[in-house]
């Protein structure tokens, strides 16, 4: 029995729902060694910002039980190398391509989706308003719904293909910011990025990482993950993207049947490269062995 894995995010076609989180698959290169990217049913890159990042010195990854703290700051090539060299290596895979933007300021992000919107690879943006370990930017906007609202806004002004608004779970009220990010004009929500966390060397009696402060992912976050997906999913009527913590097929069902119609796969990614490819398939045999026909049949069923 065949089954149906393609789902569709508000007029975003996607040819399974599994897609490989920013910052776990920089954009693409090391990954298309392993498998080929066109089975993927989507790519999030790196987040970008207008001009390259350096990031912050090492240490910038510690390992935690049952997860990584990380401290990357946002390291990337910038908009000008990704548009000459990585956006056409992945635009030669037959897979959703989306281009992750990040900035200091709002205009940073709206000349970024200026630039984006020229380019005809790149299917949607997903707007990191989450990052938790920059100085400026970043969680500064995806703290509260009015300046989460704004950057979208000032996004979809440049970019009119679909936007997806990327939440933090380092914040009071997640279903305010999902209700103000829809309501300026997202077609879809993803989340979570990584909780802020931290770990001390007791011999050195130093943080571990040089940031001090970090982002905690991988599979310690995935109850909490689960649980804000739902409740977002449950709120709002658009399309959800869920993640944190996914490592197998049954997590990313899970997720599923919370309500997400896709899933990425980040942390997953660094110690089992193949991953999504793995969860891409344990998805097909779960719909097989429960007689569903179409993976759609059960996006948000939970009860
Ligand atoms: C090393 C590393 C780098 C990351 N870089 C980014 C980034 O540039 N932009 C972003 O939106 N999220 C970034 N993330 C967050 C992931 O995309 C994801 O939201 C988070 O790690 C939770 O998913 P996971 O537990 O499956 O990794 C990064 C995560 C890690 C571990």
């Amino acid at each position: 029995m065949s089954v149906n894995l393609s789902i569709d995010i508000n007029g975003l076609k996607f040819k399974n729902p599994v897609l490989t989180a920013s910052g776990c698959f920089a954009y693409g290169e090391e990954a298309s060694e392993v498998f080929d990217l066109s089975l993927l049913g989507g790519v999030v890159t790196k987040s970008l910002t207008y001009l390259p990042r350096e990031g912050h010195p090492p240490p910038k990854v510690h390992e935690t039980a049952c997860g990584m703290l990380n401290a990357i700051g946002l390291s990337n090539v910038g908009i000008d190398l990704f548009l000459s060299e990585k956006l056409p290596f992945l635009a030669k895979y037959d897979t959703t391509c989306v281009v992750s933007i990040a900035g200091s300021k709002i205009d940073e992000y709206a000349r970024l989706a200026e630039r984006l919107a020229e380019e005809g690879d790149v299917d949607a943006l997903e707007v990191n308003i989450s990052c938790p370990n920059v100085d400026e930017g970043g969680l500064e906007f995806g703290a509260y719904p009015k300046p989460a609202g704004k950057v979208i806004v000032a996004v979809k002004n440049k970019f009119s293909r679909p936007v997806i608004a990327k939440l933090s779970p380092n914040v009071t009220d997640i279903v305010g910011i999902a209700r103000s990010v829809v309501d300026s004009g997202a077609e879809s929500i993803s989340l979570i990025n990584t909780l802020v966390g931290t770990a001390i060397d007791i011999k050195t009696r130093s943080f571990n990482l040089s940031n001090g402060f970090g982002g905690l992912s991988g599979p310690a976050i995935k109850p909490v993950a689960l649980a804000m997906v739902y409740k977002v999913a449950n709120a709002v009527d658009v399309p959800v993207i869920g993640l944190g913590g996914i490592t197998t097929a049954s997590d990313a069902i899970e997720f599923l049947l919370a309500g997400a119609r896709a899933v990425q796969v980040g942390t997953a990614c660094f110690f089992d490269p193949l991953a999504p490819v793995r969860i891409i398939d344990g998805i097909s045999d779960y719909l097989k062995q429960n007689n569903f026909k179409d993976v759609n049949e059960i996006i948000g069923i939970v009860d």
